[in-house]
Order: C-alpha cells, then structure tokens, then sequence
C-alpha cells in the first residue's frame, strides 16, 4: 500500500485567499483554459473531444476544503489519475495544462492577481499531479508478489 508518508505542506492561507477571488470566476478560466489549449496543443486538446471539460474545474472546489490536509484525498486523487490514464492523459500533458490553468486563473480576476498565487497554485498543481500520476502508473503496473 502506498500512502502520503510525509505531511503536503502548502501555503494554506494564500491558497485560500486566493481561491475566494477565483471561485466566481471558475465558468470564464475554463473558457479560457480551453479556448488556450485549443490554440498550444491540439493534440491535448483533443482528448477532450465530446467530454466536459467543466467537470474538471470541481475538483478546486473538493480541493479547497483539504488544502491543509490533501493527504486525505490522496486515495480519490490517485483513482482520479487512473481514469485520467485511460482516456489517454499522458505525463507531459499535465505540463502543458498546469501553466495554462495558472495563466487562466490571473487572467480571469486581473488585477487582483498576486505572483505569490501563481506560486501557491503550482505547488498545489505539481502535488495533485504526483498523486495522480503514481494513480496511473500503478494501475498500469501489474501487481507483483512482496
Ligand atoms: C492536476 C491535474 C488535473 C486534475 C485535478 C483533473 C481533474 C479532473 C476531474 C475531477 C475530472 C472529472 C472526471 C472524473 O472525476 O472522473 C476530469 C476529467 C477529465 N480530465 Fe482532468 N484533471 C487534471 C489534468 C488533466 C490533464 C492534463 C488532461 C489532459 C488532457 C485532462 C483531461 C481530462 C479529460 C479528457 C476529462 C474527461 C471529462 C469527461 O469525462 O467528460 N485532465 N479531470
């Protein structure tokens, strides 16, 4: 079994801060993300074809009452990478979608976005990100004895 052993340590209160002023604006910054994917990586881009790229964005709202403890949804968010796996995700893809969702984030509530936000986020995006790429690579990975 596999657990979060050493506690996620992020900065919780610009987190928080910063998500109070994203939340409303969380239907535009999928627009923009979206409308920015189509243009970077049409290839990505397309794994959403027929799918609803708005479910995604809920997941920062689950995220937002775990941010001092996201260890306790590690389990969702490795079974969240897994699916991701089957729809074609790969590692680089997370690369290209982080910056953009960071970009589409400052974009949505200029000018009250802070560079300390940006750094705040990329944490939180590389956690989620580790967790669920160790979902898909362990999905993948036939389960060997000991
Ligand atoms: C930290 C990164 C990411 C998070 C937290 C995330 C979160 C989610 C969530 C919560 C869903 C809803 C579906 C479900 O719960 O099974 C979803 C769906 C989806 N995500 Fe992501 N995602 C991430 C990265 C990516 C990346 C890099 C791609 C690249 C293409 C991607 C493509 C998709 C697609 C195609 C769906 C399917 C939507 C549907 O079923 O209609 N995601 N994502």
């Amino acid at each position: 079994m596999v657990t979060t052993d050493t506690p996620i340590s992020l900065s919780v209160a610009t987190l928080e801060e910063s998500y109070d002023i994203i939340a409303p604006k969380i239907p535009e910054i999928v627009d923009r993300m979206y409308t920015r994917l189509f243009e970077l990586a049409p290839r990505v881009a397309q794994i959403f074809a027929g799918r609803d790229p708005s479910k995604q964005l809920r997941t920062v709202h689950v995220l937002r009452d775990s941010f001092d403890d996201l260890s306790a949804l590690t389990p969702e968010l490795e079974a969240l990478g897994a699916r991701h796996a089957t729809w074609g995700v790969q590692q680089q893809d997370y690369a290209i979608m982080g910056p953009i969702l960071l970009e589409a984030m400052a974009a949505s509530v200029d000018p009250y976005w802070r560079s300390e936000y940006t750094t705040a986020w990329a944490a939180l995006f590389q956690t989620v990100e580790d967790i669920m790429l160790r979902g898909a690579a362990r999905a993948q990975t036939p389960a060997t004895a000991g």
